[in-house]
């Protein structure tokens, strides 16, 4: 995607990279929509450091980060005791998204058989590909959602643009580019489409009004910021003609775990017969889970999250300020899960499938055994 006028993705390996080996880029998109500022990983531990402060998030980016987090630990060595090391260092970062222990497995698999020095060049190939891989996928999932828009637009008559609601931030940020839950979004925009779209605030940290809100605006996408609450009033009042977000882990039966509130607007949509759509790429399924709300650990977060907000003042400057009383205890669990009946559909890059098992597996038929 373009950020004024320059073609970006979410990561990229550094300019002065030798023979496909060297540093990683970024954008630090905890600096966004105040600042555009990219930042540099030489090491492990920085790739780390930058999924766990959310330097980069959102599950496809996770994962494409940590792929190329283990490059940068087997550049400095390759040796087997720290692929592992590494290996265990990344999978502790952030426990909810499945691509990240997707991604990492997937290296171990390639890099536990190869001799130490021809690691570093295979993992960097790897980590290239999974990013490709991702853009491809999401470009897929754009054009399969874009048929549900352009549906949704002929049945209004064409007469007013088509209402999206999202939440969080399931953009280009949030993936390698395109999107997941965005990427349908841009195409419909692209193939003059009329659409608007409601972006919920997502608090606590804010994706959707930081993030969302951003990408939209960059894209010269129609949209308006709401609070958190307002979804079920607009649905309510007819004002929503879809539903689509992303998800950081999906089960085997179609239950969807994705940032915290999403349930709330599954609820609402399902009370209002809002069509509700989850977009996934295929390393967002958890083949190995069918019960999300049992199965799937849910990242709990620091509550300084919850009980401070950042923003822009007049004269410029990014503060953070305090909401709550100094003494009151604060919870901050970051994701939630969405049962598979209240989904209307997924929208994949094999096409848009039923959110249960035999949905899934047919679109993914070599899973059959697992
Ligand atoms: O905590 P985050 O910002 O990493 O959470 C991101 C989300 O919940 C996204 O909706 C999800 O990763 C899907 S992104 C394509």
């Amino acid at each position: 995607m373009k950020v004024g006028g320059r073609a970006y993705r979410s990561i990229w390996l550094a300019e002065d990279a030798k023979d496909g080996i060297g540093a990683v880029e970024i954008i630090d998109q905890t600096r966004l929509p105040h600042g555009f500022v990219t930042r540099r990983l030489e090491t492990l531990e920085e790739a780390a450091t930058a999924i766990r402060e959310m330097w980069v998030r959102g599950a496809p980016l996770i994962g494409a980060t940590a792929a190329y987090g283990l490059a940068l630990a087997l550049r400095a060595d390759p040796s087997d005791a720290n692929l592992e090391r590494a290996a265990e260092v990344l999978i502790a970062t952030r426990p909810t998204a499945v691509n990240l222990r997707w991604a990492v497995e997937d290296l171990l698999a390639r890099l536990r058989p190869a001799a130490a020095g021809a690691r570093a060049g295979l993992a960097y190939a790897r980590a290239a590909e999974i990013c490709d891989q991702d853009v491809a996928i999401n470009r897929s999932i754009g054009g399969h959602g874009l048929g549900l828009i352009r549906a949704a637009w002929e049945d209004g008559g064409r007469a007013r643009p088509v209402n999206l609601l999202t939440h969080c931030n399931a953009g280009w940020l949030a993936t390698v580019d395109w999107g997941t839950a965005l990427s349908p979004i841009f195409q419909a925009h692209d193939a003059g489409i009329p659409v608007h779209v409601w972006v919920d605030e997502t608090r606590p940290r804010n994706q959707g009004a930081s993030l969302t809100a951003w990408e939209l605006g960059q894209h010269g996408v129609a949209h308006t910021v709401i609070v958190d609450n307002a979804g079920g009033h607009l649905m309510q009042h007819g004002r929503v003609d879809l539903c689509i977000t992303g998800t950081d882990r999906t089960t085997a039966a179609g239950d969807v775990c994705n940032k915290i509130g999403t349930y709330l607007k599954a609820l609402a949509a399902f009370d209002n017969d809002v069509p509700f759509y989850v977009a996934l790429p295929g390393p967002t399924i958890d083949w190995s889970i069918e019960d999300g709300l049992a199965e799937i650990p849910i990242e709990e977060r620091p509550g300084a999250e919850v009980a401070e907000i950042a923003g822009v003042t007049a004269a410029g400057a990014v503060t953070r300020v305090r909401l709550i009383p100094e003494a009151s205890p604060v919870a901050n669990p970051a994701f939630d899960v969405t049962p598979a009946r209240l989904v209307t559909g997924l929208i994949t890059e094999r096409g848009i499938c039923p959110a249960s098992r035999e949905g899934l597996r047919a679109l993914y038929p070599e899973r059959h055994n697992q």
